[in-house]
């Protein structure tokens, strides 16, 4: 589901790049990860976290995808010329990469679950295309925070099958996810640090 004007004002700002920031070198300090390897990540928004994510951990290649189109028009303003730089820009629904299976050796995804419906259709699609062993870095809110007596007003999100911890923990191990690191608060969201088991 795409973002309303509300979201994009609570995304598209500085404070959420110094969050993204801190958030990525939490990460980079869990993973077990080389550089020079093909990384994806899925709902990209205007691209900040991608170019954070190319300066901490220097990918051979770095695809950054979202559903909706108007966010690649934001990536190419938001990163002109040398700074988006081997990243490339896609347009792609996380339900049905266009990617063969495992060719990732990271798969990236900033608050993007909780924006689709069939969220574990989507974990699947990560799995498979992920190598044996790849990582996935998982930064997810639940609905205490997005479906709040507040934010249910001003946001938009889907209704149904939403997830709270036990869900998330339960459909990650179905798609065959460990977790090697994790920062939870159990009624706002997670950061995790998570491999596919080979
Ligand atoms: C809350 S924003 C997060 C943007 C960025 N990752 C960040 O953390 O600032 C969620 C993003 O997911 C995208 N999105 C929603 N549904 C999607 C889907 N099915 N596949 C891929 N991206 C999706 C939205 O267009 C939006 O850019």
């Amino acid at each position: 589901m795409k973002l309303n004007w509300a979201e994009m004002l609570v995304v598209n700002n500085p404070l959420r790049v110094f969050e993204q920031r801190f958030q990525i070198g939490w990460m980079k300090k869990h993973a077990r990860i080389s550089s020079g390897g093909s990384f994806l990540e899925i709902g990209c928004g205007r691209g900040a976290g991608a170019s954070i994510i190319r300066e901490k951990f220097s990918p051979g290649f770095l695809c950054a995808t979202d559903l909706d189109p108007k966010m690649m028009n934001r990536a190419l303003r938001y990163l002109p010329g040398q700074k988006r730089k081997s990243i490339s820009f896609c347009a792609a629904d996380g339900l049905y990469l266009p990617f063969p299976d495992s060719v990732f050796d990271a798969v990236f995804g900033f608050g993007v679950l909780h924006h689709i419906p069939d969220w574990q259709g989507a974990l699947a699609e990560i799995a498979r295309v992920l190598k044996p062993g790849g990582t996935y870095f998982l930064e997810e809110l639940y609905p205490t925070l997005y479906q709040n007596f507040i934010t249910r007003h001003i946001l938009l999100h889907p209704e149904e099958n939403r997830f709270c911890s036990p869900e998330l923990k339960e459909a990650l191990d179905s798609a065959f996810f460990t977790a090697r690191a994790s920062f939870e608060l159990k009624f706002a969201g997670i950061l995790a640090v998570l491999e596919k088991v080979s």
